[in-house]
Parts: C-alpha cells; sequence; structure tokens
C-alpha cells in the first residue's frame, strides 16, 4: 500500500485538488486530491457513506463544493455541470439517469444534444456506441425502462459516450448488477481508457475495479486514506483494514 498523494500522473486531464462538500453539517468529502491522466482508469474505492457519490457530484459542481478542480489545465469554474459537461467531463450516476418511458434511441440521442441537428455526427456516434455495446444496436426501438439493469447500464454508457466525452466519470455501475453484465461493463471501460478515454470510476467491489485500474483512491469518512497501485496488493485483507475502520 502505497502512502496518500503518491502515484500521481505528470500531466493529467483531470485534476482535483483539495475538493470539499458538505451537506448542511455534514462535511462529507474532505479536501479530495485525484487525478486522472489520458489512458487511465482511475478506481475510487470505499464503503457505503464514504462519500464516493459526493466525491463525483462535487466534480461535476452539482453540489456546492470548495477546491479546485483542474481539467485539460484550466480550472472548472465550481457551480456550472452543464459547462462542465459541455466541456467534455461526464457523470454516467449513481442509478444510471436513463429516461425509462423513452425508447432506447431517444435516450442516446440525447446524450448528444450538443451537436443539434449533425445527422453525420450523430451516426458516427451512435456507431461507436453499437461497437461497444452491440446488445444495445438490436434494442434501439424498444423502451428503455423496459431493459434489464445491464442493459439499462449499457445504455446510460451509450448515452454518456454521446456527448464525446474527454473524462468519464461513472458512479458504481454494477450496482444491482449479476457478474457476468458487470464483467462485460467494465471490460468496456477498459477498453475506452485502453483507447485514451481517462476514465474515473467509482466502485464498492474492490477487486473488480483493482483488476482494470492503474491506481485506486480508497475514500473513508470523505477522506482519502490511500492511494493504491493495484499491482502491489496482495491480498484483499490489506483493504479490508479501511473498510472497518
Ligand atoms: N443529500 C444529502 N443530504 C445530506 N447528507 C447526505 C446527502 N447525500 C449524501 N449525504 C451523506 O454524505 C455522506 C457521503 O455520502 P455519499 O452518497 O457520497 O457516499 P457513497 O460513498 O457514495 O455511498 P454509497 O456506496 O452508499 O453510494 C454520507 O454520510 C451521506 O449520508
Ligand atoms: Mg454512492
Amino acid at each position: 500500500m502505497t502512502p496518500t498523494g503518491t502515484l500521481q500522473v505528470a500531466d493529467p486531464v483531470l485534476d482535483v485538488r483539495g475538493l470539499s462538500a458538505r451537506y448542511g453539517h455534514v462535511e462529507a468529502l474532505k479536501s479530495a486530491d485525484i487525478s486522472a491522466g489520458k489512458g487511465e482508469l482511475v478506481a475510487v474505492l470505499g464503503p457505503n457513506g464514504a462519500g464516493k457519490s459526493t466525491l463525483l457530484r462535487a466534480i461535476m459542481g452539482l453540489i456546492p463544493n470548495e477546491g479546485e478542480v483542474r481539467f485539460l489545465g484550466n480550472s472548472l469554474p465550481r457551480r456550472d455541470p452543464v459547462g462542465a459537461a459541455t466541456k467534455g467531463v461526464v457523470l454516467v450516476p449513481e442509478g444510471r439517469g436513463i429516461f425509462g418511458p423513452m425508447t432506447v434511441l431517444e435516450n442516446l440521442e440525447l446524450g448528444a444534444y450538443k451537436i443539434g441537428g449533425d445527422r453525420q455526427e450523430m451516426e458516427r456516434r451512435l456507431t461507436h456506441v453499437f461497437e461497444l455495446f452491440p446488445r444495445v444496436k438490436e434494442r434501439l426501438k424498444q423502451v428503455a425502462g423496459s431493459m434489464s439493469g445491464g442493459e439499462q447500464q449499457m445504455v446510460a454508457v451509450g448515452r454518456a459516450m454521446m456527448a464525446d466525452p474527454k473524462v468519464l466519470l461513472l458512479d458504481e455501475p454494477s450496482l444491482g448488477l449479476a457478474p457476468r453484465v458487470t464483467g462485460e461493463i467494465l471490460e468496456t471501460l477498459g477498453t475506452l481508457s485502453a483507447s485514451g478515454l481517462p476514465v474515473v470510476l467509482v466502485e464498492q467491489k474492490a477487486p473488480l475495479a483493482l483488476k482494470l485500474a492503474c491506481r485506486a483512491y480508497l475514500l473513508s469518512l470523505g477522506r482519502i486514506v490511500a492511494t493504491i497501485n493495484p499491482r502491489e496488493v496482495k491480498s484483499h485483507d490489506e483493504l479490508a483494514q479501511y473498510y472497518f475502520a
């Protein structure tokens, strides 16, 4: 296990410095530093209530927060989620956030609302999503709410990809899914990061995330208590001390 603050990438796409957030009197995130560079998948691990979702919401500017989020070398305004998304910081939220009554295709197209009526660009992006998730292509006319949990998660990631992200943030995409479909989705995230896209993956299932991640941050009670090199984790008991601290 490596102490907090090491294993930093030299020239990160996303560089979060001293980010804090509170809900009323509850300080849910305390001066977090994380970074993700080109081609990196970094994991954020930690037990229920550790502050994982809060970290992603604060990065996006969805909740009041303090600190700095640097993206491609510039500071992002701290309360402008639409601006952040427009620049390419795209979140797949906890619970997926897809529109159940709309079709799969409509959900995907919504992700690319920025491009307006550019059909050629729309088709290019759709083709990319179909390459990532062939199953989605077979279900374009289906009402999204009638898909299985795993398929809905594919649509949620697909919709995020339709926005042409420069960094992708995911909040527990495996939640409630069977191991097989979880494996499929995480493998696709690995492919995306290997193609250059920085990915920040919030995940409670540490063993799965550590297989993919080049670096993992451990959150406990709102604080990053360790930065981990997955190749140095010899047993998952090593992580347990943070989960039960
Ligand atoms: N809207 C809110 N109002 C008040 N407190 C909140 C709110 N959202 C989260 N919290 C509190 O902030 C802390 C961190 O919550 P957060 O949702 O970030 O945890 P998490 O690590 O994502 O947990 P989980 O694994 O269960 O999703 C918890 O103590 C939680 O109760
Ligand atoms: Mg959460």
